[in-house]
């Protein structure tokens, strides 16, 4: 949404549990009551549930996804959620946090998209953006030598795997940062730096949620391999709540982060881990390595007990057995 006027009114009914009145917006905008009314219309032309209460004033009535209805649910943040902007298409929302970012961008800056017409996954892969999913990037600038960048991908996933704990209880993290529902994917993070040796510039961490599953079913290359919370939830999903979640929930982790460095975001992320001392076989290309899962390093490496001794691993796929 474009309009500054109808953010601005957005950000004020979301932040506001009491009706507001149309004399106070007007004034606070400088303009007239008329002109706020067609503001209004426009915006429940858009989806959003607005009531009129004779006398009292405006009432947001419904979970309106906005940056303004978003940023008032992020409001108590201290760093994540402090800029947030809402495209309804992008070439990938981590492309733009970058040119962004590159351009100056604060820290905490999100920028989301209904629709992505490039979105990357991790090793190269698409991202398929399906209807009604989450797709946001978030720009970083942690004090971090580039080789600990990898810590905050996982601890994104602890992030994630925690805000979507409330919707499923069944939602566990695969290495390094897939989060699964009963072995399928429902949700990926991508991560990446602009930095020059000794030194991060900036930090893009990009997430896709799968929230509903689309009316026209999965894209087929896919179809095996993933699957939506929504299925999985005994409640009815928002979109607003569940995008507030994930940043105020990355807000705390980041900030736990910054004051206490990794170890607190290790032990979380091993107990949140789909296979925690089990099995696992890890692919790379087309050979693969099997082993027992049995820590992670502070590198984000997974520490595998092999028939050849204790094997680190930096990159692959994961295959839980
Ligand atoms: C993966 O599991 O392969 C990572 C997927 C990351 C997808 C998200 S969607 C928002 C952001 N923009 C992108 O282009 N990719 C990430």
């Amino acid at each position: 949404m474009k309009s500054t006027t109808r953010q601005h009114i957005l950000g004020r009914l979301s932040g506001s549990l009491n009706p507001i009145s149309g004399d106070l917006l007007a004034q606070e905008l400088n303009l007239s009551r008329a002109a706020i009314w067609k503001h209004i219309d426009i915006l429940r032309k858009l989806g959003a549930d607005i009531q009129a209460h004779n006398g009292l004033g405006y009432q947001l009535c419904n979970d309106f996804f906005s940056a303004s209805t978003l940023q008032a649910k992020c409001h108590q943040n201290i760093r994540i959620g402090k800029n947030i902007q809402h495209f309804e298409t992008l070439d990938s929302s981590n492309r733009e946090a970058m040119r962004q970012a590159e351009g100056g961008a604060i820290e905490g800056t999100v920028i989301f998209t209904d629709c992505q017409t490039a979105g990357r996954g991790r090793l190269g892969r698409t991202w398929h953006t399906v209807q009604n999913a989450l797709a946001f990037s978030m720009v970083l600038r942690p004090p971090l030598a580039p080789e600990k960048v990898p810590q905050l991908s996982l601890l994104t996933a602890v992030a994630l795997q925690q805000a979507l704990c409330q919707y499923c209880d069944h939602i566990r993290i695969k290495w390094p940062n897939d989060l699964l529902i009963h072995g399928a994917k429902v949700s990926g993070i991508l991560t990446e730096m602009r930095a020059e040796p000794g030194l991060v510039h900036a930090v893009v961490v990009g997430i896709g949620i799968n929230l509903t599953l689309p009316d026209q079913g999965w894209p087929k290359d896919i179809a095996q391999t993933v699957t939506d919370l929504q299925s999985h939830s005994k409640y009815a999903l928002s979109r607003l709540q569940c995008a507030a979640a994930v940043l105020n929930a990355m807000d705390r982790w980041y900030q736990i982060y910054l004051e206490q460095g990794f170890s607190p975001i290790q032990q979380a992320w091993w107990q949140a881990h789909a296979a925690s001392g089990q099995n696992v076989r890890v692919h790379h290309g087309s050979t693969y390595i099997e082993g027992l899962a049995e820590a992670l390093d502070d590198d984000g490496a997974l520490l595998l007990a092999t028939q050849h001794g204790l094997q680190r691993i930096i990159s692959g796929e994961l295959e839980l057995l």
